[in-house]
């Protein structure tokens, strides 16, 4: 089974208008409310694409019910531990020309929600399972959470694979994960500087190296990806697609991967780039659709470089 994990999940709550006019009265012309973090992402393309996965997340209050809601309508299986204090709301104001995001604060999680989040991962994975730990984590939980979550997993024989930033990604790589996936601005502060497209090889391979990490997944946006698995380097140029947004591509990326890594590595990669590729052709937070991931996957170029 592939599990997922998202710490910091947030309702996403869209509003829709012509402009923003100071001091003048607006009109709404649509809202959207959307279940969203990474790991919760992760879960709705393995859904999407014909697979199944467990989203673990907390979730309180009003909020959280409403999440639960959107996620029982999508058919996205969850697995919600019950936190006291109500999950963070973001308000995105979506004008004709511009996009305006307010992220409202999140509530403190306490040490004993964060216990039984730890409990649900020791009770819940098996030996032979996946686990994708994605995005931030909310207030009040240390950058090394994301260390004992690799070491959990890594306990019971579970496949982890995080894709996270800054402080939190360097704790967890060095408890040596199965994979990661960061961007290469992600992987630039992971290493302490900054690298460009020709330095993903050498700097993956150094991560590798020293954390023990069997599978560096890089993406690069519009110029795709450039993925060590194995001590091997495979590259994936950018299918050719209309591009409308960029919000999850990474997250649909690394849920293709997972779906197929236990099968076969190159399937898994050509999977990845499809679906990264299918949900940049969507709008705002639209990921991707099957039809684009199966039309897209028989454009993939994978070169194994070595
Ligand atoms: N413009 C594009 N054209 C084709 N494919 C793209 C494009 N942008 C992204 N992709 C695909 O999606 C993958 C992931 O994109 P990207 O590197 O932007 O992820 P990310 O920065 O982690 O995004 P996020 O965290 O918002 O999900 C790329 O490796 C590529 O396969
Ligand atoms: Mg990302």
């Amino acid at each position: 089974m592939i599990f997922t994990l998202t710490m910091n999940p947030s309702l996403d709550r869209y509003l829709y208008i012509d402009e923003l006019i100071p001091d003048d009265s607006i009109r709404v012309k649509e809202t959207q409310e959307y279940a969203a973090g990474k790991g919760i992402d992760v879960s709705r393309v393995i859904k999407e694409i014909g697979g199944t996965s467990i989203a673990i997340c907390p979730l309180g209050g009003s909020n959280g019910e409403r999440m639960e809601f959107m996620l029982d309508n999508e058919r996205v299986l969850y697995a919600a531990v019950r936190i006291k204090h109500e999950t963070r709301m973001n308000i995105i104001v979506q004008s004709r020309k511009n996009q305006y995001r307010l992220n409202l604060p999140g509530k403190a999680l306490s040490e004993s929600e964060y216990e039984m989040v730890i409990d649900m991962l020791k009770t819940i994975l098996r030996k032979g399972d996946t686990l994708v730990a994605s995005g931030s984590l909310p207030p009040g939980l240390r950058p090394s959470v994301y260390g004992d979550i690799v070491k959990i997993a890594k306990s019971k024989d579970v496949r982890v694979y995080v894709d996270t930033d800054g402080d939190n990604l360097k704790e967890a790589v060095k408890e040596g994960p199965f994979g990661i996936k960061p961007n290469i601005h992600e992987l630039s502060r992971l290493i302490g500087k900054e690298i460009k497209i020709e330095g993903v090889e050498k700097a993956a391979e150094d991560v590798a190296k020293k954390y023990g990490i069997s599978n560096v997944l890089v993406t690069l946006g519009g110029d795709g990806s450039i993925s060590l698995i194995e001590g091997h380097i495979y590259s994936m140029k950018p299918i050719k697609v209309k591009v409308k947004g960029g919000v999850g591509a990474g997250d649909s990326f690394l849920a293709g991967f997972v779906s197929k890594r236990d099968e076969s590595i190159e399937d898994a990669l050509r999977l990845a780039s499809a679906c990264g590729a299918a949900a940049v052709m969507n709008e705002g937070t639209t990921l991707s659709k099957k039809a684009d991931v199966d039309r897209l996957i028989k454009e993939v170029e994978l070169v194994k470089i070595k």
